[in-house]
């Protein structure tokens, strides 16, 4: 019966020039020689020897980046917009009183920088509580819940990386309170991860092929795939609110930013901050013969990155902070599209088993991934639109490891606290140097409500570390 597995599959794998796959299949007891056969059943082939022979010409950025010009946007300080403020407010409003809006979160990368060895989002941030950026991004839906007396509905992507301790975790913690009908998780897909230098799909084990997630994009299919398209659409959600786990100042279903969205008639709407030097390692928000693109930082020619207006501010200066508000009949379309959006290389440092079943650790990138990017749906969205926001309030990505000079917990923990600490100053309170403080999004979810609490208890000083969480902490 094996034996006649080992012929089908050696058979298959040969076709493509895989066969080394089944290199330790011998040494495989019966219930491990299953478990690769499935995940060989499982891999398209086709694509993927296509992806490998492609792999220089997948997404041609510099062809872009030739073209690219400054998007159109809703800027900060600018009285020209189209749309004013107080209707883009009222708009978002609107679709939030009457549950239009649901929100994703992506959480299924591997967080290798970050060196965690949990979920990213399990990660302790918060720098008072030490909550973590799953209990924030939870909390801060329940506050909008609350406000509008509508459940929106929490999705959470994971990948089987990080799928069944994240559905642990959240059952553990009671879904930081909102309630189970409200939360979905599903998971994304996988590809095979491929040697550079020839294509051929590495072990991970010997029973175990090395799969790696397909990308925030493949939320698009992975959104379909597991129904949860349709499970919105039934509750007649109309628009999705997308952000990465591991921002813990995303303002999550922000009125103005979807009023924006809605009213400019937008399929896909991108919060963009300015960037502050030509090099800044965020993607780049252009526009290319009318449509928007994201072209990442790596990919943008330094002639490029460094062209200025006459005002010497810099041209290309949308930079893309990975949240969106799309709607769901374009995400319904495009999921049905599977060649919608491209392929990306990443080359990584992958370890692997070799022919003879040992580990192999590299010190120098020797593998390739392939990624699917949800900023690649924005050439394909009718009147996309750009936002742009303030970057300290809006926007602290969690990726390196402890010590590093940027984006690791120490620069969050104090990004957090100083925007809170400009909340509390901005209320009249007088905040000493060294402070730290964190506001729950369930005790205020913006500057102005916690204004009115600050107002209706009278507080003068913060003297010490706090956390308003409920209305006692005011007291102290
Ligand atoms: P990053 O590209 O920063 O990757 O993901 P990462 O996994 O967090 O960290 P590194 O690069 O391994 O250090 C940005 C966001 O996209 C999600 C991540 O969870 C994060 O929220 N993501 C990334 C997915 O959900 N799936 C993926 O396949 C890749």
């Amino acid at each position: 019966m094996t034996n006649n597995l080992y012929q089908s599959l050696l058979e298959k794998l040969t076709a493509f020039h895989q066969e080394q796959i089944l290199i330790h299949w011998n040494s495989l007891d019966e219930p491990q020689r299953m478990q690769l056969a499935e995940q060989i059943n499982a891999i398209d082939f086709p694509q993927l020897t296509r992806l490998y022979q492609n792999r220089d010409r997948l997404f041609d950025a510099a062809a872009l980046a030739e073209r690219a010009k400054e998007p159109p946007a809703f800027r900060l300080e600018c009285d020209g917009n189209a749309i004013s403020r107080q209707d883009a407010i009222q708009a978002g409003k609107d679709a939030l009183a009457s549950g239009q809006v649901a929100v994703l979160v992506v959480a299924g990368g591997q967080g290798t920088r970050l060196g965690f060895e949990h979920p990213k989002g399990m990660f302790p941030i918060a720098p008072v509580s030490g909550a973590t950026l799953f209990q924030i991004h939870f909390e801060k839906v329940l506050a909008r819940n609350r406000q509008y007396g509508k459940p929106i509905p929490l999705c959470v992507m994971t990948s089987p990386a990080t799928h069944e301790e994240t559905v642990k975790y959240f059952a553990e913690n009671q879904r930081f309170g909102l309630a189970e009908s409200d939360v979905i998780v599903f998971c994304q897909g996988t590809i095979p991860t491929v040697s550079l230098d020839d294509g051929k799909i590495l072990l991970a084990a010997p029973d175990k092929i090395a799969l790696s997630p397909d990308g925030h994009g493949g939320a698009i299919t992975a959104l379909k795939k597991n129904g949860v398209l349709e499970k919105l659409s039934a509750c007649g959600v109309r628009r999705l609110f997308y952000f990465q786990v591991d921002n813990p100042l995303v303002d999550i279903a922000n009125e103005e930013f979807l009023g924006y969205h809605i009213l400019a008639e937008s399929e896909l709407t991108s919060q963009a901050i300015r960037k502050q030097n030509p090099q800044d390692r965020v993607g780049n928000i252009v526009s290319v013969d009318g449509r928007l693109h994201v072209i990442e930082y790596s990919d943008l020619p330094d002639e490029v990155a460094e062209r200025r207006k006459p005002d010497g501010s810099l041209e290309i200066w949308a930079g893309s902070i990975a949240v969106h508000v799309i709607n769901l009949d374009f995400l319904q379309r495009q999921a049905e599209n599977a060649a919608a959006t491209p392929f990306h290389v990443a080359k990584k440092k992958v370890s692997y088993v070799d022919a003879r079943g040992n580990l192999v650790k590299p010190s120098e990138p020797n593998a390739i991934k392939f990624e699917r990017f949800i900023f690649d749906l924005l050439p394909l969205a009718q009147n996309a639109a750009v936002v742009e926001v303030d970057s300290s309030r809006h926007f602290a990505p969690l990726k390196n490891a402890s010590g590093s000079p940027t984006d690791s917990p120490e620069t969050v923990r104090k990004q957090i606290s100083d925007y809170f600490i400009e909340w509390l100053t901005k209320s009249g309170v007088t905040v000493v140097p060294d402070v730290k403080v964190e506001i729950s999004p369930l005790f205020a979810n913006s500057a102005e409500t916690f204004a009115e609490k600050v107002l209706q208890n009278g507080i003068a000083a913060m003297t010490k570390d706090a956390y308003f969480r409920t209305k006692d902490d005011l007291v102290s």
